[in-house]
């Protein structure tokens, strides 16, 4: 049993294989949190102090406890407006303008395994896993808050989330309602977030909590390529490889708000869940509100330990299983080839090169459809242009499919031109304050996806594409912020839903296609990877990591990216030099072996390409193939400490049973008479003896481990080497 009420303490234990989580109703009925971190043994309630703080008040019914205060204990769900003055995980305003919320312990509840959200991703059930519901009450406003934990003890993973029910007979309007809130009695925390903007997306920054509040979040509609919804609290003294490192992963592809606080006392409270402003969710009596999931998890192991155990779960567990073990085809996307000026006779001949070189599929990228040969026009109208491509959609996806490829296609479903047919009909359809004129981004207004008229459209125009012609493959874009976020057919105290039923009809719209087509490969993306989040990779096994497709720059963006997220859900693929976003020039084989370490494929004019590149891709490509499985299943470790060095980046991957390794190692900065780059290798099992493939060399594992791996000098522009380690004994 991972989870266990102690009857004599009234404590409960949430156990995974190595972290322990514990929490207690106290005796008047406050939901204390006790501990979170490494296993011990016994009930850590003893923690708990009561001091007299000045300015920290008491509850009524403790008025003659005077160390007694909401504000110095540590909370499980913390309310509003009652004296815990640190941040609120709840904020509801009650008919006649109160806005305090007083959460106390009611029951709970144990089951085997777990039930599924409403409408929203989750962490699909395990064999082992366990949920625990604590509910709580607010009898004053009739609030009712079931505390949901879901606990993946192999994987050493804590799910949480939260249903708010409105029991009384009056409208709540929830300000706030996050999916999680822990509070730690003491640390010194490192913060360790991933910012970024459009071509520069999860650029990790560590930081240390200053005494206050810190937060990091996103108001734009999307998770964004501006803030991650992903936040690690480390010891000070963490490094890659040990220390305590704890996860807070929001499961959502919205706003989203992560806020930490260190108090006066020194504790720290993190809250995370969708972003409060603008959000104002109307509760008539009776109605329940799911908040999204938190996916927390610990390990004492430093970041690569936490990162292995997120890239677990969300293998596991987040990832649809149809795509489990299944090889991804190694694609070449005509973005970068071709941009909007293509017809089907040039497609067929980059499709009949790439064929030549090994590759598995062509993606057909924007502008196929409606009146679009450029950024201005055209979205909503997903009807086949034939008169631009030169044949039906059908011919083309046939004679792609002749010369040996399958053929995916790009969609920016969420979204609306003006200057389109969908538009010119249904101007009630994009999301616009009805006094405003629109803010534009690339020209384009972003549909309501909370109306179900608007869903609905989108399933039956997505569905005449791809039941006319052979798709196995959907790019699915989405390139704006949101702004005006009103519906039209909402009334006005229902708009602060808006953000959120935008997403729920998102999400509707994927799980829908997903059930009529189970053998589509949907790829995400949001003008690369502004929508990077465990939410969308529910639904889309991978996600375009980045527009920016500079080698160079992918090493910052793919290493910020693998602190949450697997190699595998990475798309990354092999563009030309000089570089479309940079200009700068890089070898090839550099640009394969970073592209390699995500889900492979190209993204360049192969008519372009000597006879000697050609050569070079069809072997990336076959060592791709050998390489893929260890890439997707393997464990991950980076092999530098964040901002320490400024002369190469290093990862590796370990296979599941040990007996194969790869390695990678790019310049980012060649020196004259420089020292050599010596790496201690990571994952190696000690005690065995790895060959390292084409040459005479092989190393003992512990040497690799303890002494690491001399790389000798390089030269010239970012060169890269990658290593391939077998176990003699394999
Ligand atoms: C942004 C994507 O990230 C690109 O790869 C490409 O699909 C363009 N949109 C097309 O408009």
């Amino acid at each position: 049993m991972s989870i266990q009420f102690h009857e004599p303490t009234g404590v409960f234990s949430l156990e995974t294989a190595h972290s322990l989580y514990q929490m207690k109703a106290d005796e008047a009925g406050v939901l204390l949190h006790l501990y979170y971190g490494e296993k011990t043994s016994g009930n850590m309630d003893y923690l708990i102090r009561y001091s007299d703080r000045g300015f920290s008040g008491n509850p009524y019914e403790q008025r003659d406890r005077r160390g007694y205060s909401l504000d110095t204990l540590p909370q499980e769900y913390s309310g509003s407006g009652v004296g815990d003055y640190r941040l609120p995980a709840v904020q509801v305003l009650s008919e006649n303008g109160s806005r305090s919320v007083d959460l106390r312990y009611v029951d709970f509840q144990i089951e085997k395994g777990r039930q599924a959200l409403h409408g929203l991703p989750y962490i699909r059930e395990s064999a082992d896993c366990e949920t625990l519901t604590v509910t709580l009450r607010d009898d004053v406003i009739g609030l009712e808050a079931q505390l949901l934990y879901h606990v993946f003890p192999s994987q050493d993973v804590i799910v949480r989330s939260v249903i708010l029910k409105n029991t009384s007979k009056k409208t709540l309007t929830i300000g706030k309602a996050a999916s999680a809130c822990v509070d730690f009695l003491y640390g010194d925390f490192d913060a360790l977030h991933f910012h970024g903007r459009h071509c520069m997306e999860r650029q990790a920054e560590r930081l240390h909590l200053p005494k206050g509040a810190t937060s990091f979040g996103s108001r734009r509609g999307m998770s964004s390529h501006h803030s991650n919804p992903f936040v690690i609290l480390s010891d000070r003294r963490a490094t890659e490889h040990q220390g305590d490192c704890y996860g807070f992963m929001l499961m959502y592809s919205g706003n989203h708000l992560e806020e930490m606080e260190v108090d006066q006392a020194g504790s720290i409270r993190i809250v995370t869940g969708i972003h409060p402003d603008g959000f104002a969710w109307r509760l008539e009596p009776g109605d329940t509100f799911e908040t999204p999931e938190a996916i927390l998890s610990f390990s004492a192991e430093g970041f690569n330990g936490l990162s292995n155990q997120y890239h677990r779960i969300i293998r596991e567990q987040v990832i649809d299983p149809r795509y489990r073990g299944t090889k991804k085809p190694v694609l070449i996307n005509s973005w970068e080839a071709a941009y909007f000026d293509f017809d089907a006779e040039k497609i067929l001949r980059f499709a009949r090169s790439a064929k030549a070189l090994g590759m598995e599929m062509l993606v057909l990228d924007d502008g196929w459809f409606g009146k679009r040969d450029d950024d201005n026009s055209g979205l909503g109208d997903w009807v086949v242009n034939e008169k631009k491509l030169g044949c039906s959609m059908k011919s083309l996806s046939d004679q792609i499919h002749q010369i040996g490829l399958k053929f995916g296609l790009w969609f920016e479903p969420e979204m609306i031109s003006e200057d389109s047919e969908l538009f010119r009909a249904h101007p009630d359809w994009a999301l616009t304050d009805p006094e405003r004129k629109p803010m534009l981004a690339r020209n384009q207004l972003v549909l309501d996806m909370s109306r179900q008229d608007v869903v609905d459209y989108l399933v039956n125009a997505m569905c005449a594409v791809l039941d006319h012609a052979k798709i196995e493959y959907v790019k699915w874009d989405f390139n704006r912020s949101i702004a005006n976020c009103y519906s039209h057919a909402l009334p006005p105290e229902r708009q602060g839903e808006v953000a959120h039923r935008f997403m729920m009809g998102t999400y509707q719209l994927l799980s829908r296609l997903l059930e009529k087509y189970p053998d589509l490969l949907i790829e995400g993306c949001s003008g690369g990877g502004g929508r990077f989040d465990a939410g969308m990779l529910f639904y889309c096994p991978q996600i375009w990591c980045s527009d920016d497709t500079d080698a160079i720059e992918r090493l910052e963006i793919q290493r910020g990216t693998s602190y949450g997220y697997p190699a595998s859900a990475m798309g990354a693929h092999v563009s030309a030099s000089p570089n479309h976003q940079t200009s700068r020039m890089t070898p090839l084989s550099t640009r394969s072996i970073v592209a390699q370490s995500g889900t492979f494929g190209y993204e360049l004019n192969p008519e372009r390409l000597t006879e000697e590149e050609k050569e070079q891709i069809k072997a990336q490509i076959s060592d791709y193939h050998r390489f893929e499985a260890l890439i997707a299943e393997g464990s991950y470790y980076r092999l530098s400490e964040l901002d320490e060095n400024k002369d190469y980046e290093a990862w590796m991957f370990v296979s599941p049973d040990q007996k194969e390794a790869l390695v990678n190692l790019v310049m980012t900065h060649i020196r004259a008479n420089g020292p050599f780059p010596y790496i201690r290798l990571q994952g190696l099992d000690p005690r065995q003896v790895y060959r390292l493939e084409g040459t005479e060399e092989s190393y003992p594992g512990s040497a690799l481990l303890y002494g690491g791996y001399a790389f000798g000098q390089l030269r010239g522009d970012y060169p890269a080497i990658q290593l391939h380690l077998i176990s003699e004994e394999a």
